[in-house]
């Protein structure tokens, strides 16, 4: 098993060996090019680009001329990430996730690290040096800050945070972000505007996608990410101190931004609307808090790392697929944790990143359904997932959709409370099938849903029936296995003749 790498060009090198990776020699645009040519490799299945010639950034001087995205764009690549040597059964990644998102190591601070063979402060930051693209047509800008593993400390307890946080450029020196109360940074926000004081923070773009991985996972508000990152590795997270803020980042990465937030509303500037990963762009631009450049740091010849956000039928980007596996296991984990026994598969399908998610189980007693669905919606990890949960029996393949669809339609009564819709929770701002007003941010924290339990396991409140076996359900009209034995007997002598299949 791998065990981490040392940054983002030893995992290029090793996607490239494994074939998941292309080069994208040919020039290509920033502007829109570059995230239509995603898209499109995405619609075919294709791998990680590692674009080499971008328009603007492909001259004399150049400081970063190189993009990388993709990385987690297909279940194999997310294995290959995450230390196998090749596609892995949903299962086995879940519990793999599991396992390593108990391990925890602490990080060990360095003096010096290739980051910081740059560092512009003053005059020489400029945030349109890097080969930053306006991914989709309808984006309000620049989106800097979409792989940007994003650090910021608890003011009171000092324990760093990790997360992934959109971004947009506003200026040669200024990013304006989407701050939800109820992320990581949230938190911290929310203690620094009731000091007053702004709130340092520095962008990590481009290292280990182990802490894309992590960064992107809802780890528990007391435990530090780096820790975490530290157990997927198998060794301490190697970090150096930011040159102007009071934060660490890994001492390999390609790039960091540093700076800070004032809580005045004076500071604020436009950001949105943005290509979210629900695949729509249902936003305007509002107002959001900006994070003044107080330093960027980066190694000689930089890689930048973004991705395309958005799910789309055919067309899912790397949050997909991270959400897939991620959110799945963290689901399984709450449950572990409420104490629910007979959980035996969960699973999330990539284009809904989580927005949905199926059980399995071995079904013990008739409450059950309702206590998974209560504990995933408890917890702080489901606010912008788990709207819909899906409980299916044992004999139901939660990663089947046929046999989801078919638990759906015969196991379901919606006029009972087989169906459970809970409403005003805690839920996503950026879910457009939630009127506005339950997406008003500024007022709310976070936004407000509407959730839904589908309890489609086979009820345990009707009556057992003598002519059904005693159950309380009929029975299938499956094949009995004395009968298709005999039919296999027979299988030469039924004469087929244009249709050669091996019994
Ligand atoms: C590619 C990617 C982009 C994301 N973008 C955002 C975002 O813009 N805003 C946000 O609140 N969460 C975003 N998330 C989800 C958070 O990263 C996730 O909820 C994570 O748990 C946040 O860390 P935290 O639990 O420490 O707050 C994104 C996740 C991924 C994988």
């Amino acid at each position: 098993m791998k065990e981490g790498f040392y940054d983002l060009r030893s995992a290029l090198d090793y996607l490239e060996r494994k074939g998941e990776l292309a080069r994208v020699e040919g020039e290509v645009n920033w502007e829109l090019e570059l995230g239509t040519l995603t898209r499109e490799v995405q619609r075919r299945k294709g791998p990680a680009l590692r674009f080499g010639n971008i328009k603007d950034y492909n001259g004399e001087g150049a400081r970063c001329r190189e993009l990388a995205t993709g990385i987690y764009g297909s279940m194999r690549r997310v294995a290959l990430m995450l230390g196998f040597d090749d596609l892995q059964p949903n299962r086995a990644m879940i519990e793999h996730v599991l396992e390593r998102n108990r391990t925890l190591i602490k990080p060990m601070i360095a003096k010096d690290g290739p980051v910081k063979q740059n560092v512009l402060t003053g005059r020489d930051i400029n945030l349109y040096d890097f080969p930053v693209p306006k991914w989709h047509h309808l984006d309000g800008g620049r989106y800097i800050g979409t792989m940007a593993c994003t650090v910021t400390k608890d003011p009171e307890t000092n324990l760093t945070n990790v997360g992934l946080y959109r971004s947009m450029i506003v200026d040669q020196n200024r990013m304006s972000s989407l701050i939800v109360s109820s992320q990581g940074w949230g938190a911290h926000w929310a203690k620094y505007r009731a000091k007053g004081e702004p709130m340092p923070v520095a962008w990590v773009i481009g290292w280990d996608p182990v802490m894309e991985w992590v960064g992107g996972s809802p780890v528990p508000a007391n435990v530090c990410e780096y820790e975490v990152m530290g157990g997927y590795r198998n060794a301490p997270v190697e970090l150096v101190r930011c040159e102007t803020v009071d934060l660490e980042v890994p001492a390999s990465a390609e790039m960091v931004i540093e700076g800070s937030i004032s809580p005045d509303p004076a500071t604020f500037a436009p950001e949105g609307p943005f290509g979210e990963f629900t695949g729509y762009t249902a936003e305007i631009p509002t107002p959001r808090p900006v994070c003044k450049v107080s330093a960027i740091m980066h190694r000689d010849r930089p890689i930048f790392r973004g991705t395309l956000e958005g799910s789309l039928p055919g067309a899912s980007g790397e949050n997909s697929h991270m959400s897939a596996i991620q959110r799945a296991a963290i689901a399984w984990n709450i449950l572990r944790t409420a104490g629910i026994s007979g959980i035996l598969d969960v699973y999330v399908h990539p284009v809904n990143n989580g927005t949905t998610v199926i059980v399995q189980i071995k079904k013990l007693y008739e409450g059950q359904p309702k206590q998974i669905a209560a504990a995933l919606w408890g917890s702080n990890a489901s606010t912008f997932r788990y709207k819909i949960v899906i409980v299916v029996d044992e004999d139901i393949d939660p990663s089947d959709y046929e046999a989801v669809d078919w638990a759906i339609n015969y196991r379901v009564d919606p006029g009972s409370d087989d169906l459970v819709i809970f409403r005003g929770t805690l839920g996503s701002a950026l879910d457009p099938s939630t009127p506005l007003e339950n997406r008003r941010i500024s007022e709310l924290g976070a936004g407000l849903w509407n959730r839904l339990l589908i309890d489609a396991t086979k009820t345990w409140r009707f009556p057992r029936r003598p002519e059904w076996n005693n159950e309380k359900f009929p029975p299938v009209g499956r094949n009995r296995p004395e009968d298709i034995e005999q039919v296999r007997r027979r299988w030469t002598d039924y004469g087929f003749t244009k249709w050669k299949v091996p019994f």
